[in-house]
């Protein structure tokens, strides 16, 4: 199966990494959101990342303008129609994911896969509202999605292998490596990454050490790009605390349940860096 158009369902953080990076690979891309101020806002990050890329040498000006000019903005998904595959990347709310995928399903032509980027919900249960469950599955991306070489892969027990083969072909043509897994909540990475993230909560909240020592110790002490509380503020304190306990409601383990300071935190509006406070302080 060929895919020439991809259609994007939400422009946030996730989605406008999305659209970018297949906009770059040469698809025809439809992004649409659910008001022109969220659109408009998305766009411009896309623009912005594009000409980041431009600066750092990663691509040159034509083919960043090039990549935009295949980007159409749109309020409906009815603009969807001509799409062969549709990645969906909007809130992390199940009614609203299965609103989207009973929606598409009338929308697209029969041949067209559904995928969803929810890093947590069951792909499965958004599968039941189609009639197509062999061309659902999840593709998780990674922010930033530009510049993360990674692609998870969620396969339920519906989908078929056609559709897994196409969606190979589709991660390579994004120049990304990819690794699949069972639909089961936080699937590889996240089901391994929470567990750490809500430690690093615990052992600050316990004042074992400053948050500042705790991101020195495992940036330096194990090479990694992000200490966990940095890369807490940089995914979202709210993201990190949905995911958590979606996978505690599922395996109701210990190690998924979040630290009071994490939910306090979030209620407090201490996001990270969207609101400007997380851990650290952006403003
Ligand atoms: N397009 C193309 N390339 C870009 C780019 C763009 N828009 N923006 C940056 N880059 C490139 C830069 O040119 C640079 O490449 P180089 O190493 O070849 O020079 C590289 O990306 C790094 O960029 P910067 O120098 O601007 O930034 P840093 O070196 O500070 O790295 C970072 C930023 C990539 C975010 C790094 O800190 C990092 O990898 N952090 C960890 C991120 C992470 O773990 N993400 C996953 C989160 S979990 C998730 O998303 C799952 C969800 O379900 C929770």
């Amino acid at each position: 199966m060929e895919i020439n158009k991809v259609g994007v369902v939400g422009c946030g953080l996730m989605g406008s990494g999305i659209v970018e990076t297949c906009a770059r690979a040469g698809y025809d891309v439809v992004v649409q959101e659910v008001s022109q101020e969220l659109l408009d806002r998305g766009l411009g990050r896309v623009q912005a990342s594009m000409q980041k890329a431009v600066s750092r040498n990663k691509i040159e000006q034509g083919q960043a303008e090039e990549a935009l000019a295949r980007i159409t903005g749109t309020l409906t998904l009815n603009d969807f129609s001509g799409c062969d595959l549709v990645v969906e990347a909007a809130v992390e709310n199940m009614a609203v994911k299965k609103e989207i995928f009973g929606q598409l399903d009338q929308i697209l032509p029969a041949h067209a896969i559904l995928a969803s980027n929810t890093s947590s919900l069951c792909i499965t249960e958004m599968a039941s509202v189609t009639g197509r469950g062999d061309k659902v599955l999840g593709i998780h991306f990674f922010n930033p999605v530009p510049v993360m070489p990674l692609i998870e892969f969620v396969r339920t027990i519906l989908t078929s292998d056609e559709t897994m083969e196409a969606a190979h072909q589709f991660g390579a043509s994004l120049g990304k490596t990819m690794v699949t897994a069972k639909d089961t909540p936080g699937f590889i990475v996240n089901r391994l990454l929470i567990p750490y993230i809500l430690d690093a909560v615990r052992v600050y909240e316990n004042g074992l050490a400053s948050r500042e020592d705790i991101d020195t110790a495992i940036k330096l002490g194990l090479n990694h790009p992000m200490g966990p509380l940095t890369l807490l503020d940089f995914v979202g304190l709210d993201t990190c605390l949905f995911i958590a306990d979606a996978m505690y409601q599922e395996y109701k383990d210990e190690r998924y349940a979040a630290p009071p300071l994490l939910r306090r935190m979030v209620l407090a509006g201490h996001l990270g860096r969207k609101s400007g406070k997380g851990f650290y302080d952006y403003r």
